[in-house]
Protein backbone atom coordinates (compact mmCIF):
# COMPACT_ATOMS: atom_id res chain seq x y z
CA UNK A 1 0.00 0.00 0.00
CA UNK A 2 1.03 3.06 -0.72
CA UNK A 3 2.21 5.56 2.20
CA UNK A 4 0.70 8.21 3.11
CA UNK A 5 1.53 11.37 5.20
CA UNK A 6 -0.71 14.21 7.08
CA UNK A 7 -0.11 17.53 5.36
CA UNK A 8 -0.01 20.94 7.51
CA UNK A 9 0.81 23.21 4.70
CA UNK A 10 -0.18 24.42 2.23
CA UNK A 11 -3.80 23.37 3.15
CA UNK A 12 -4.05 20.66 5.60
CA UNK A 13 -5.08 17.32 4.49
CA UNK A 14 -4.62 13.50 5.64
CA UNK A 15 -3.81 10.50 3.96
CA UNK A 16 -1.50 12.40 1.27
CA UNK A 17 0.16 9.93 -0.44
CA UNK A 18 4.09 10.81 -0.76
CA UNK A 19 4.47 9.69 -3.97
CA UNK A 20 2.16 12.78 -4.92
CA UNK A 21 3.70 15.23 -2.69
CA UNK A 22 6.88 14.42 -3.73
CA UNK A 23 5.92 13.30 -7.84
CA UNK A 24 3.69 16.03 -8.49
CA UNK A 25 5.52 19.18 -8.23
CA UNK A 26 6.49 21.25 -11.12
CA UNK A 27 10.23 21.22 -11.71
CA UNK A 28 10.13 23.20 -14.76
CA UNK A 29 14.24 23.71 -15.41
CA UNK A 30 16.47 27.02 -15.37
CA UNK A 31 17.98 27.99 -18.59
CA UNK A 32 21.12 25.90 -19.58
CA UNK A 33 20.87 23.51 -16.66
CA UNK A 34 18.29 20.77 -14.75
CA UNK A 35 16.08 21.61 -11.81
CA UNK A 36 18.36 20.69 -8.79
CA UNK A 37 16.87 19.42 -5.44
CA UNK A 38 19.08 18.18 -2.36
CA UNK A 39 16.71 15.56 0.02
CA UNK A 40 18.67 15.07 3.32
CA UNK A 41 17.49 14.08 6.77
CA UNK A 42 18.21 16.16 9.81
CA UNK A 43 17.68 15.14 13.64
CA UNK A 44 16.12 18.37 15.66
CA UNK A 45 19.43 19.69 16.91
CA UNK A 46 20.60 19.83 13.14
CA UNK A 47 22.68 17.15 12.60
CA UNK A 48 22.86 14.73 9.70
CA UNK A 49 24.59 11.99 11.12
CA UNK A 50 24.87 9.91 13.94
CA UNK A 51 27.67 7.77 14.59
CA UNK A 52 28.82 9.01 11.41
CA UNK A 53 25.99 7.69 9.32
CA UNK A 54 22.52 9.25 8.27
CA UNK A 55 20.98 6.05 8.68
CA UNK A 56 20.02 6.17 12.23
CA UNK A 57 18.07 9.49 11.73
CA UNK A 58 15.70 8.16 9.20
CA UNK A 59 12.48 6.07 9.27
CA UNK A 60 10.27 4.21 6.45
CA UNK A 61 8.65 7.29 5.84
CA UNK A 62 12.00 8.86 5.33
CA UNK A 63 12.64 6.40 2.95
CA UNK A 64 10.06 6.71 0.47
CA UNK A 65 10.65 10.25 0.40
CA UNK A 66 13.82 9.64 -0.71
CA UNK A 67 12.57 7.12 -2.99
CA UNK A 68 9.74 9.50 -4.28
CA UNK A 69 12.13 12.15 -5.12
CA UNK A 70 14.50 9.92 -7.01
CA UNK A 71 11.60 8.52 -9.00
CA UNK A 72 11.13 12.37 -9.57
CA UNK A 73 14.73 12.47 -10.86
CA UNK A 74 16.30 11.75 -14.08
CA UNK A 75 19.80 11.57 -12.20
CA UNK A 76 21.03 11.09 -8.72
CA UNK A 77 24.09 12.90 -8.18
CA UNK A 78 26.40 12.45 -4.80
CA UNK A 79 29.43 13.34 -2.86
CA UNK A 80 32.47 10.77 -2.88
CA UNK A 81 32.59 11.32 1.50
CA UNK A 82 29.17 9.89 1.38
CA UNK A 83 29.46 7.14 -0.78
CA UNK A 84 32.41 5.79 1.31
CA UNK A 85 30.54 5.88 4.29
CA UNK A 86 26.82 5.10 3.54
CA UNK A 87 26.44 1.87 1.09
CA UNK A 88 25.74 3.04 -2.02
CA UNK A 89 23.60 0.59 -4.49
CA UNK A 90 22.64 0.97 -7.20
CA UNK A 91 18.89 2.83 -7.51
CA UNK A 92 15.42 0.74 -8.03
CA UNK A 93 14.65 2.85 -10.93
CA UNK A 94 15.97 0.83 -13.76
CA UNK A 95 18.27 3.04 -15.60
CA UNK A 96 18.74 5.65 -13.49
CA UNK A 97 22.27 6.59 -13.00
CA UNK A 98 24.13 7.84 -10.16
CA UNK A 99 27.33 10.33 -10.51
CA UNK A 100 29.84 10.46 -7.69
CA UNK A 101 31.50 13.94 -7.71
CA UNK A 102 35.38 12.84 -6.61
CA UNK A 103 38.71 14.95 -7.16
CA UNK A 104 40.72 11.52 -5.86
CA UNK A 105 38.73 8.87 -7.09
CA UNK A 106 39.15 6.75 -3.94
CA UNK A 107 36.12 4.85 -3.91
CA UNK A 108 35.17 1.11 -3.89
CA UNK A 109 34.54 0.32 -8.01
CA UNK A 110 34.29 -3.06 -7.06
CA UNK A 111 30.83 -1.88 -4.91
CA UNK A 112 27.45 -2.50 -6.18
CA UNK A 113 27.13 1.13 -7.07
CA UNK A 114 29.85 0.71 -10.15
CA UNK A 115 29.83 -3.43 -10.73
CA UNK A 116 25.98 -2.85 -11.61
CA UNK A 117 26.56 0.02 -14.08
CA UNK A 118 24.53 2.58 -12.15
CA UNK A 119 27.53 4.28 -11.05
CA UNK A 120 29.82 6.60 -13.10
CA UNK A 121 32.48 9.74 -11.56
CA UNK A 122 32.15 13.11 -11.83
CA UNK A 123 35.62 14.31 -11.76
CA UNK A 124 38.15 17.52 -12.63
CA UNK A 125 40.45 17.37 -15.63
CA UNK A 126 43.43 16.59 -12.83
CA UNK A 127 41.84 13.33 -11.64
CA UNK A 128 43.40 9.97 -11.84
CA UNK A 129 42.41 7.53 -14.99
CA UNK A 130 39.87 4.97 -13.66
CA UNK A 131 38.26 1.92 -15.77
CA UNK A 132 34.70 3.50 -14.47
CA UNK A 133 32.62 6.00 -17.06
CA UNK A 134 33.72 9.55 -15.90
CA UNK A 135 32.47 12.89 -17.09
CA UNK A 136 35.68 15.55 -16.34
CA UNK A 137 34.60 18.71 -15.73
CA UNK A 138 36.68 21.40 -14.39
CA UNK A 139 40.29 21.46 -13.92
CA UNK A 140 41.44 21.06 -10.00
CA UNK A 141 37.81 20.63 -8.69
CA UNK A 142 34.37 19.82 -10.18
CA UNK A 143 32.36 22.83 -11.69
CA UNK A 144 29.61 23.02 -10.78
CA UNK A 145 27.60 24.61 -13.54
CA UNK A 146 29.58 22.96 -16.10
CA UNK A 147 28.99 19.26 -14.90
CA UNK A 148 24.50 20.44 -14.47
CA UNK A 149 25.14 21.97 -17.93
CA UNK A 150 26.84 18.37 -19.23
CA UNK A 151 25.49 15.49 -17.32
CA UNK A 152 23.49 14.23 -19.95
CA UNK A 153 26.55 13.35 -21.85
CA UNK A 154 27.11 9.93 -19.73
CA UNK A 155 22.88 9.62 -19.08
CA UNK A 156 22.82 9.21 -22.64
CA UNK A 157 19.27 11.52 -22.44
CA UNK A 158 18.26 14.99 -21.64
CA UNK A 159 18.25 15.20 -17.78
CA UNK A 160 15.92 17.71 -16.52
CA UNK A 161 15.64 17.22 -12.70
CA UNK A 162 18.85 15.98 -10.75
CA UNK A 163 18.27 14.74 -7.43
CA UNK A 164 21.56 15.34 -5.02
CA UNK A 165 21.68 12.96 -2.17
CA UNK A 166 24.60 14.81 0.42
CA UNK A 167 26.55 15.27 1.84
CA UNK A 168 26.95 18.59 3.70
CA UNK A 169 30.09 19.37 1.12
CA UNK A 170 28.67 18.83 -2.09
CA UNK A 171 25.34 20.45 -0.75
CA UNK A 172 27.84 23.44 0.03
CA UNK A 173 29.26 23.57 -3.12
CA UNK A 174 26.01 23.42 -5.25
CA UNK A 175 24.67 26.56 -2.97
CA UNK A 176 27.66 28.52 -3.61
CA UNK A 177 27.49 27.80 -7.21
CA UNK A 178 23.50 29.13 -6.72
CA UNK A 179 22.76 25.77 -8.77
CA UNK A 180 19.90 24.57 -5.64
CA UNK A 181 15.83 24.67 -6.62
CA UNK A 182 14.59 23.04 -4.30
CA UNK A 183 15.94 21.30 -0.35
CA UNK A 184 13.50 18.33 0.99
CA UNK A 185 14.68 18.13 4.78
CA UNK A 186 13.35 15.51 6.69
CA UNK A 187 13.29 16.44 10.52
CA UNK A 188 13.61 13.27 12.95
CA UNK A 189 12.38 14.01 16.18
CA UNK A 190 15.53 13.49 18.28
CA UNK A 191 18.34 15.11 19.47
CA UNK A 192 21.24 13.50 17.75
CA UNK A 193 23.91 15.52 20.01
CA UNK A 194 27.63 14.77 18.85
CA UNK A 195 29.46 16.59 15.60
CA UNK A 196 27.50 15.74 12.89
CA UNK A 197 27.44 18.35 10.10
CA UNK A 198 24.70 20.64 9.21
CA UNK A 199 23.09 19.93 5.63
CA UNK A 200 25.20 22.40 4.13
CA UNK A 201 28.53 23.17 5.16
CA UNK A 202 31.42 25.34 3.95
CA UNK A 203 28.87 27.42 1.96
CA UNK A 204 29.53 31.08 1.66
CA UNK A 205 26.42 32.37 0.80
CA UNK A 206 23.26 32.21 1.61
CA UNK A 207 19.91 31.27 -0.08
CA UNK A 208 16.26 32.35 0.73
CA UNK A 209 13.75 29.55 0.31
CA UNK A 210 9.77 29.33 0.40
CA UNK A 211 7.81 26.55 1.93
CA UNK A 212 6.48 24.31 -0.36
CA UNK A 213 4.73 21.77 1.69
CA UNK A 214 4.99 20.35 5.36
CA UNK A 215 4.17 16.87 5.98
CA UNK A 216 3.97 14.63 9.55
CA UNK A 217 3.96 10.99 9.93
CA UNK A 218 2.50 9.54 12.71
CA UNK A 219 5.71 9.09 14.20
CA UNK A 220 6.64 12.74 14.76
CA UNK A 221 9.23 12.96 11.70
CA UNK A 222 8.58 16.24 9.85
CA UNK A 223 9.37 16.29 6.19
CA UNK A 224 9.46 19.80 4.49
CA UNK A 225 9.65 21.11 0.57
CA UNK A 226 11.25 24.00 0.11
CA UNK A 227 12.09 25.97 -2.90
CA UNK A 228 14.57 28.75 -4.09
CA UNK A 229 13.36 32.32 -3.65
CA UNK A 230 14.02 34.05 -7.19
N1 LIG B 1 21.57 13.10 6.71
C1 LIG B 1 21.63 12.96 5.41
O1 LIG B 1 20.61 13.05 4.73
C2 LIG B 1 22.95 12.67 4.75
C3 LIG B 1 23.00 12.60 3.36
C4 LIG B 1 24.24 12.36 2.76
C5 LIG B 1 25.37 12.19 3.53
N2 LIG B 1 25.28 12.27 4.87
C6 LIG B 1 26.49 12.11 5.70
O2 LIG B 1 27.42 13.09 5.31
C7 LIG B 1 28.74 12.58 5.48
C8 LIG B 1 29.53 12.80 4.20
O3 LIG B 1 29.47 14.16 3.85
P1 LIG B 1 30.76 14.97 3.44
O4 LIG B 1 30.35 16.40 3.44
O5 LIG B 1 31.88 14.54 4.28
O6 LIG B 1 31.05 14.42 2.00
P2 LIG B 1 30.30 14.57 0.59
O7 LIG B 1 29.71 15.92 0.42
O8 LIG B 1 29.42 13.39 0.38
O9 LIG B 1 31.54 14.37 -0.37
C9 LIG B 1 32.65 15.24 -0.31
C10 LIG B 1 33.61 14.78 -1.37
O10 LIG B 1 33.04 15.03 -2.65
C11 LIG B 1 34.05 15.40 -3.54
N3 LIG B 1 33.80 16.78 -3.95
C12 LIG B 1 32.98 17.68 -3.39
N4 LIG B 1 33.02 18.83 -4.10
C13 LIG B 1 33.86 18.61 -5.12
C14 LIG B 1 34.30 19.40 -6.21
N5 LIG B 1 33.87 20.65 -6.42
N6 LIG B 1 35.17 18.86 -7.08
C15 LIG B 1 35.63 17.59 -6.92
N7 LIG B 1 35.24 16.80 -5.91
C16 LIG B 1 34.38 17.32 -5.02
C17 LIG B 1 35.38 15.22 -2.80
O11 LIG B 1 35.69 13.85 -3.02
P3 LIG B 1 37.16 13.20 -2.95
O12 LIG B 1 37.57 13.31 -1.52
O13 LIG B 1 36.94 11.77 -3.40
O14 LIG B 1 38.05 13.95 -3.89
C18 LIG B 1 34.95 15.49 -1.38
O15 LIG B 1 35.83 14.93 -0.44
C19 LIG B 1 28.61 11.11 5.81
O16 LIG B 1 28.84 10.95 7.19
C20 LIG B 1 27.17 10.79 5.47
O17 LIG B 1 26.66 9.80 6.30
C21 LIG B 1 24.10 12.52 5.51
Amino acid sequence: MDRTLRRLHPEPAADVRIADAYGDPDRSPPPGRPWVMITMVASVDGATTMNGASGPLGNASDTAVLSATRAAADLVVVGAGTVRTERYGPPKTPGQRVGVVTSGGSLDMSGPLFSSGAGFLIMPESGPHLDVPTLRVGDASVDAAAMLSRVHELVGRPVGVVQVEGGPTLNGWLVDAGCVDEFNLTLAPRIAGGAGPRAVVGAGTSADLDLAHLLVDDGGFVFSRWTTRR
